[in-house]
């Protein structure tokens, strides 16, 4: 069954500070990140946080098709301390929905902190969202913004190290100049944050289809920090995976866009989009986005959420069967109301026209081999 946060169930802001200091403890605060990071079993293939799309079946579902660990949505750490609504909406989770990274957005140390400890047993990072670039973020003065104010990013990151016994980790964007961006990750690895994830991309570069990720800024991190480090940015499928680890020499990646069209990514399918001018051989997968659509509702059945983000799910996942039925989008955008019943008598429809585009597997990814597996469990 689902958990939801309740106020019988959350934790009790007054925890005693722990007895932490953060300096002289270098060595041992990265051996700390390591040994945290092999007790979790070194995740490499990581759901991103994503609003209103990261949400507990949608992880559910990923894990299911190889995802080895998943960050929550970003939460709004201020209403987060205050609205029980919001806490019990917004974040759920289950006992099998780990390893995870509850991700919150801040700007006050105090706040992100009692937020913080309300998730704290739940999780295994508590990450502060350092890489928002929207007008949102702006306004709310949080998120990749807060890259104009470095010494709010230390307080941020240091109130939780001392005062949480869940590691911290951050998500951050790139600075225009590379030496900006490394001297912004060792500061935030000497405030305490052990798990960075870098995108590739800096705060003007909004638009991921039309900026690549720059995988060489993210090994330069890499090799200047000694936490571990994740690689964010142009994942679409599994030879994405290989390329972006083999170049920075990150730990693991994050995928989000592409996994909401083809949650089944980190098990090998792929769109086949990504199958033209691909190298290798591809073969039918005997799985599609419908298969993966009825399956992503029964975890909703069984974990509920919101229906605007069951509805943004169904776009992301049917996009492309929606174009070659444009009738059936359009009953679909003309519910003001749906039901679990619609949305499956919907498939049917989709499927009694004949309709069917699948995922692909690539040859060499339907029979994995011991070094495959060994490189990517
Ligand atoms: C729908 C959507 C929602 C997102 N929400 C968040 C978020 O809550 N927190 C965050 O750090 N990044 C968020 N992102 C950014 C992604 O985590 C990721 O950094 C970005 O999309 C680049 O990865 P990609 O190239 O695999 O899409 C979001 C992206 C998408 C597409």
């Amino acid at each position: 069954m689902a958990q939801t946060r309740t106020s019988s169930d959350s934790i009790q802001p007054e925890h005693p500070p722990r007895n932490l200091t953060l300096t002289g403890g270098e060595d041992s605060r990265v051996q700390r990140a390591w040994t945290h990071w092999t007790n979790l079993g070194r995740p490499k293939l990581i759901v991103a946080p994503m609003v209103d799309n990261s949400e507990l079946p949608f992880r559910m579902l990923c894990r299911k098709y190889g995802a080895q660990a998943a960050y929550t949505p970003m939460l709004h750490s201020r209403i987060f301390s205050e609205t029980e609504k919001y806490r019990n909406e917004e974040f759920t989770t289950c006992k099998e929905d780990r390893p995870l990274f509850v991700q919150f957005c801040a700007n006050d140390p105090d706040v992100l902190l009692e937020a913080a400890r309300r998730v704290e047993p739940y999780c295994d990072y508590v990450d502060i969202n350092l890489g928002c670039p929207q007008r949102i973020a702006k306004r709310g003065n949080y998120g990749a913004f807060l890259m104009d104010n470095l010494p709010l990013v230390k307080s941020l990151v240091e109130k939780l190290a001392l005062n949480l016994e869940v590691p911290v980790s951050c998500k951050i964007r790139l600075f225009p100049k590379l030496e900006d961006t490394l001297k912004y990750a060792r500061m935030l690895e000497e405030a305490g944050c052990l798990l960075l994830a870098v995108h590739g991309r800096t705060r003007d570069e909004k638009d991921g289809s039309k900026f690549r990720a720059d995988w060489k800024a993210i090994k330069a991190v890499k090799d200047a920090v000694r936490i571990p480090v994740l690689a964010n940015g142009n994942i679409r499928h599994m030879d994405d995976v290989k390329d972006c680890l083999e170049a920075t020499g990150a730990e693991g990646v994050l995928s989000a866009e592409t996994l909401l069209e083809n949650p089944a990514l980190f098990a090998g399918f792929r769109t086949a989009e990504w199958v033209s001018g691909c190298e290798g051989d591809f073969v039918d997968g005997n799985l599609d986005q419908a298969d993966l659509l009825i399956e992503y509702l029964n975890l909703c059945e069984k974990y509920p959420v919101p229906w605007r983000i069951i509805r943004s799910h169904v776009h992301k996942l049917l996009g492309d069967w929606f174009s070659l039925q444009p009738h059936i989008r359009e009953d679909f955008n003309k519910q003001y109301k749906i039901t679990f019943e619609y949305l499956y008598d919907m498939v049917d429809q989709l499927r009694a026209t004949g309709t069917r585009i699948p995922l692909y597997l690539k040859c060499t990814e339907t029979e994995p081999t011991d070094t495959d597996t060994d490189q990517y469990s």
